[in-house]
């Protein structure tokens, strides 16, 4: 990696701050933490500098509170989820800057874990205020972006405080951008995309983008029923993004021109509504009945899927393959889940809701890499630098 990271700094005994994103999904009205992945992924970096008597003063942002304190917003239920898995206390500042964040930072002492609130109850930080920035590096000597999450933001606490701070990336940081980077560069092949979600339109960049980098692109998800609707198909009631069927014709087209194999679902499950409870079937691409809805891939798609990705040595994958929060219509996400679990390949999860699904079945282990970004993962498969890396010091 071309940028520098905490082994290229020394640590021992100075104040570090630790740009992490804790921005973890809560169960509404309860405090509680619904999923604690991005917390446990930025343990080797605090641990780390733990071990050589760093003080570590973590920041980070929860939800959108739009430069105000919202009381359900604070990091005070993460601190506690920290400590157990630290096994140690965490302190908590009742604010990110200012004499409440100051303060606590002259009481810590070597090895001790301070967490900031909320960066986002000021508006500074999302404007990359400068001011604001400088107030945050005043509390540190060193700075460590382990933020993945949130790299694709120009905030305060990601760019900003790199103009006053040595800044280097943290052990999570470094392992999102060499898995997803790798892919990109140099991907052991053949190389497989699978691309789904609702709407192509929230992933054109990314479909243009990896095409070029693939040996074969499986598309599924609601966005199929455009592309299907491009090549004429009868797609019922799905959504169809009208203004994106040119752009998915262009990418059937480039496909065959630069010898990427695209493939489409040949089967589908239908429902007779949207919902949770709908009558269900499957059926062949061709027989979409015209008061139905496609919910999902089908069986024929899923064998016609894992035989391409058997062949493969590196496989990304960003976008559920149905209504995956639909009971009835999770099993392609599932079985294509399950398939990458079983390949002998590098298997790479965009974050976001693939990386849901894969965590919500108990398979995450078994990937190679769940990214913990989603807009940031999505950005990067795009092609676009992430501001959070490119502020980064520069190893030479
Ligand atoms: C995320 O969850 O994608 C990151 O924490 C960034 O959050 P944001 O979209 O609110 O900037």
């Amino acid at each position: 990696m071309k940028k520098k990271t905490v082994r290229d700094i020394a640590p021992e005994g100075k104040r570090v701050l630790v740009r992490v994103d804790f921005n973890v999904p809560m169960v509404p009205g309860s405090g509680e933490i619904s999923d604690d992945s991005r917390i446990r992924a930025s343990l080797p970096t605090i641990k780390y500098l733990l071990d050589r008597r760093a003080k570590v003063i973590l920041s980070s942002h929860l939800g959108r509170p739009d430069g105000k304190i919202v009381e359900e917003m604070r990091l005070a239920p993460v601190a506690r989820r920290l400590s157990e898995l630290l096994g140690r206390p965490v302190r908590t500042a009742s604010d990110s800057i200012g004499p409440e964040a100051e303060k606590a930072v002259s009481a810590m002492n070597e090895g001790d874990v301070l967490l900031l609130e909320n960066l986002r109850f000021h508006p500074e930080e999302e404007k990359n205020d400068a001011e604001f920035a400088r107030a945050l590096a005043g509390l540190a000597d060193l700075y460590v972006n382990d933020a993945f999450g949130t790299a694709h933001r120009a905030h305060a606490s990601t760019t900003g405080v790199t103009r006053y701070l040595p800044a280097v990336a943290g052990f999570l940081m470094e392992k999102e951008l060499e898995f997803l980077g790798r892919a990109l560069s140099e991907p052991a092949r053949p190389f497989a995309s699978i691309v789904g979600g609702a709407k192509v339109g929230d992933k054109m960049k990314l479909l243009e983008n990896i095409l070029k980098k693939v040996d074969c692109l499986l598309i599924g998800g609601g966005m199929c029923s455009t592309f299907l609707k491009a090549l004429s198909y009868e797609v019922g009631k799905s959504t169809v993004e009208e203004d994106k069927l040119e752009f998915a014709r262009g990418l059937i087209d480039k496909s065959k021109r630069t010898g990427v194999k695209l493939v489409l679902p040949s089967d589908l499950v239908v429902a007779d509504r949207f919902d949770r409870e709908a009558a269900a079937r499957t059926v062949s691409v061709a027989d979409i009945p015209k008061s139905w809805y496609v919910m999902d891939i089908g069986p024929q798609t899923v064998k016609d899927f894992a035989a391409e990705l058997r062949k493969c040595r590196t496989v990304v994958w960003n976008g559920p393959m149905g209504v995956f929060e639909f009971n009835k219509f999770r099993s392609g996400t599932e079985s294509i889940a399950r398939e990458l679990a079983d390949l002998n390949a590098t298997t790479i999860i965009g974050g976001g809701s693939t990386a849901q699904a894969v965590e919500e079945l108990g398979l995450a282990e078994r990937m190679s890499h769940v990214s913990t970004g989603g807009g940031a993962s999505l950005e990067f498969l795009e092609g676009k630098t992430l501001p959070g890396v490119a502020a980064l010091n520069d190893k030479d």
